[in-house]
């Protein structure tokens, strides 16, 4: 079966198809991002009117590519959530507008639940491909025993997987977000938007020992709880002494990047191994826009390969936001688990893990 997933919750307007659930046939992708790069951050309004003028090219694009027209779609996933309401509701009156006139099903997904599921796709054929549902079905795409770390923009979670829709929820972040956390370094560097690939490539060149970012305490909540604050107000710090000293050169810059990197990284590693050990987890999935760093990649696969755990990461090019990772994982919710959605279905802004 051919689903055609729709990706709209921030300033990336996407179109995948995805056969059975894991092979990528054709993915479109316009990103916004040039239009908001003078405000220092995505403006809701311009994201949400380059997603109506790019959403019909997009469908057009991916099925071009692919090679296939509108009536070999079977499905048609759509994220309704977590994002910008305005950008959400748009993918959603294009994916309720297909789903009702190719009369196809239309299945919602939860856009951290795909960040996740991105790291399974294209990894050889769906063990569910096309069989018929039924009711003792078991969601047998997720591997058994595993922990999934958010690693987003928007979110940093940890959690114990167990099902395609079911979750526990291990710890998450107290305050920023880690890919949020580089964008508000960045824009003290005086780096462009979005910041993350930007601290990346000037942190190759810089000094991760210049620096020392402490852990931060956490106070009450769970041992996988995050806060990146702290580490954010201590870089805004070093950056206005190096200002006054009249040291904030290019130098210092790199060095910042890259202490602020290392301090990062390593608190997501010592997370993701130590929740694995408490769930008991023989596999890490790793999903979100900062997986796309290979530092952060490196200390993973290091990490886990030392621990015994098996690390799942997406590549690159579907680490950040991407419609084949919807299409992907509402496939499995639908031919898996039988969920439906109703073309009542709204933007849930605020979606959480579950
Ligand atoms: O998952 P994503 O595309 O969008 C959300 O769902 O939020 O993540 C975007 C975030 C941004 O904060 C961006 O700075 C960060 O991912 N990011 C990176 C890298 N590439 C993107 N952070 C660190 N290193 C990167 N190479
Ligand atoms: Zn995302």
């Amino acid at each position: 079966m051919i689903t055609l997933g729709i990706e709209t919750s921030c300033d990336e307007t996407a179109v995948g198809l995805v056969e059975g659930g894991r092979a990528i046939l054709g993915h479109s992708l316009v990103s916004s991002v040039a239009f908001h790069q003078q405000y220092g951050g995505v403006v809701p309004e311009i994201a949400c009117r380059h997603h109506v003028e790019l959403i019909t090219y997009c469908v057009d694009d991916a099925l071009r590519q692919a090679g296939l027209r509108l009536p070999d779609v079977g499905l048609v996933a759509v994220t309704y959530g977590p994002g910008l309401a305005g950008a959400l509701l748009i993918g959603l009156a294009a994916a309720k507008s297909l789903s009702f006139g190719l009369r196809v099903p239309l299945v919602g997904v939860n856009h951290l639940q795909a960040h996740l599921y991105a790291a399974l796709l294209g990894a050889g054929q769906s063990p569910v491909a096309d069989r018929p549902r039924g009711p003792a079905r078991r969601p047998t795409a997720w591997p058994a025993r595993a922990v999934g770390l958010i690693v987003s923009g928007g979110h940093t979670a940890l959690a114990r997987l167990d099902g395609l829709t079911r979750y526990t929820v291990m710890g998450q972040t107290r305050d920023d977000a880690v890919g949020e956390a580089f964008d508000k370094v960045a824009k003290l560097l005086g780096l462009g938007y979005p910041g993350g690939p930007a601290i990346e490539r000037i942190a190759a060149a810089g000094d991760p020992s210049r620096l020392a970012f402490s852990t931060p305490k956490i106070r009450g909540g769970t041992p996988w709880d995050f806060s990146f604050s702290g580490i954010k107000t201590a870089a805004l710090r070093d950056v206005q002494q190096a200002q006054q000293a009249g040291t904030f050169d290019d130098r210092f810059r790199a060095d910042l990047a890259a202490s602020f990197q290392h301090a990062v990284v390593e608190e997501l590693v010592a997370k993701g191994v130590s929740a694995c050990r408490a769930a008991a987890a023989r596999t890490l999935i790793v999903g979100g826009g900062v997986i796309a760093n290979q530092v952060l990649r490196g200390r993973l696969a290091e990490a886990c390969r030392a621990a015994r755990i098996r690390l799942r990461m997406p590549p690159v090019a579907l680490s950040t936001d991407n419609a084949a990772m919807v299409a992907g994982l509402g496939y499995q919710l639908h031919a898996v688990c039988g969920v439906t959605s109703p073309l009542t279905l709204t933007a849930e802004p605020n979606l959480g893990m579950r």
